[in-house]
């Protein structure tokens, strides 16, 4: 059968600053998942959009036709509300381990579908690998049964969900157009309206850990997927969240279970429980409890209960000991003084140097590589003390992480750190 259009003149449109129009929209996204439109062509085509960008409605087709090239989830038949967080990814961000049990222990579904990290930001499957026997693959059926009972689950999304989307990525991870608002918004948002959920929290990191280095940036990104959101019929706000400094102190697979596993224990870095109590409030406010009191859950132990039957469902032993690196190398103040600068892009380079994240998708991740922080942005130190820890298997990686680590931490005599808001702003 005769192909509707011709790619070349889809890709003139926005070539020239047009606006594509809903059929020729529909038949790309379509043919390029069918094969019929080749990588160079849509490759060409998404140049084309990062350059000359794209008007709202263009950007709600887009990420229409991208949820239609594949299968929808259903979860009503759970007869609870459910509720999902997205982030757009950061340096120590293990917030959804935390978040999916507590949100979970009061009686809301949470399907969190997460995926691998690639680059400086560590993806939330690779977190969980750490733990021995987690599996991270389940059928929709088992999903289905994890939903009901314990009520949370975080695993991987099936290949079903918005293929369009899936190879669309991979494109632009090698063809400099991953960064482009449009693109990044219809594929988070492909991906979150086609699971399903009813209601949904978008953690918009603003820093040099994250996508969006500018907060005016972070700000429409925000705007653009609450509106995408909204307009599919899912309850969707947006925080606005710091990334200039890593989340917590640990940053590293197995060590940023260990710190969120502190936090279900009611304890935890002060930035990680905000930011997790913020986005459970936000959760189950669109569930329908407003006043749920969500520190009493991580102090009474409710949520702790709910990880360990959501980890023991999955496979995974939560009592067992976490992996540990081979080896640890510490880096120490060389003189008196503040910590003024602990840099997110720069920390986070530093973990992947040391094994925590991957280049390509095909390598493996060190289970306990990661760096450790002693100290935390504002606090005084003295000559000698530990200001952080390198955690790997290869010895050799630790040249490499502390010429990325070094030049991102500064103590300053009499220095003034500056000030950090961990929520910037809240967009609905
Ligand atoms: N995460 C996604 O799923 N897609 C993007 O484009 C960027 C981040």
């Amino acid at each position: 059968m005769a192909e509707k259009f011709d790619v070349v003149d889809v890709i003139k449109v926005k070539r020239d600053g047009g606006v594509l129009p809903d059929d020729h929209i529909d038949w790309v996204v379509d043919a390029y998942t069918r094969g019929v439109v080749a990588d160079e062509q849509m490759a060409a085509l998404a140049m084309a959009i990062f350059i000359n960008g794209m008007e709202r409605p263009e950007i709600a087709r887009w990420t229409d036709a991208m949820i239609r090239s594949g299968e929808t989830m259903d979860f009503s038949s759970l007869g609870k509300p459910t509720a999902d967080k997205h982030s757009t990814g950061g340096v120590g961000d293990k917030i959804t381990l935390p978040l999916a049990p507590l949100v979970a222990s009061y009686g809301v579904a949470v399907p969190q579908l997460s995926g691998r990290g690639l680059g400086h930001t560590g993806g939330t499957l690779d977190k969980l690998e750490a733990i021995p026997g987690w599996r991270a693959d389940l059928t929709n059926d088992e999903l289905m049964t994890i939903l009901r009972d314990p009520g949370c689950v975080i695993c991987a999304a099936g290949t079903g969900l918005a293929p369009a989307d899936k190879k669309l990525y991979a494109l632009r991870d090698i063809t400099s157009t991953v960064d482009c608002i449009p693109l990044i918004a219809s594929s988070i948002m492909s991906k979150k309206i086609a699971e399903g959920t009813d209601s949904l929290v978008l953690d918009v990191k603003v820093g040099s850990g994250a996508f969006m280095k500018d907060e005016a940036m972070a700000r429409e990104l925000a705007r653009t997927m609450v509106d995408l959101g909204k307009d599919a019929g899912v309850d969707t706000v947006a925080l606005l969240t710091d990334m200039s400094v890593p989340l917590g102190r640990c940053i590293g697979n197995a060590l940023e279970v260990r710190e969120s596993v502190e936090v279900l224990a009611g304890g935890g870095p002060e930035d990680v429980v905000e930011l997790t109590l913020a986005l459970a409030r936000e959760m189950l406010s669109a569930a329908g409890q407003p006043d749920a009191d969500v520190e009493k859950a991580l102090a009474d132990g409710r949520a702790m209960d709910t990880w360990n039957a959501m980890i023991r469902a999955q496979g995974g032993d939560p009592e067992a000991a976490l992996p540990t690196a081979r080896h640890t190398h510490d880096v120490v103040a060389d003189a008196d003084g503040v910590v003024t600068e602990l840099d997110a892009l720069a920390l986070g380079v530093g973990s992947w140097r040391l094994g925590a994240g991957r280049a390509r998708k095909e390598d493996p991740v060190q289970a306990g590589a990661g760096i450790e922080l002693h100290v935390g942005l504002g606090d005084t130190v003295t000559k000698g003390q530990k200001l952080f820890t390198l955690h790997t298997d290869d010895e050799d990686r630790f040249e490499r992480a502390l010429e990325s680590t070094l030049p991102g931490v500064a103590v300053e005599a009499d220095g003034v750190a500056p000030e950090r808001k961990v929520i910037i702003d809240r967009i609905s």
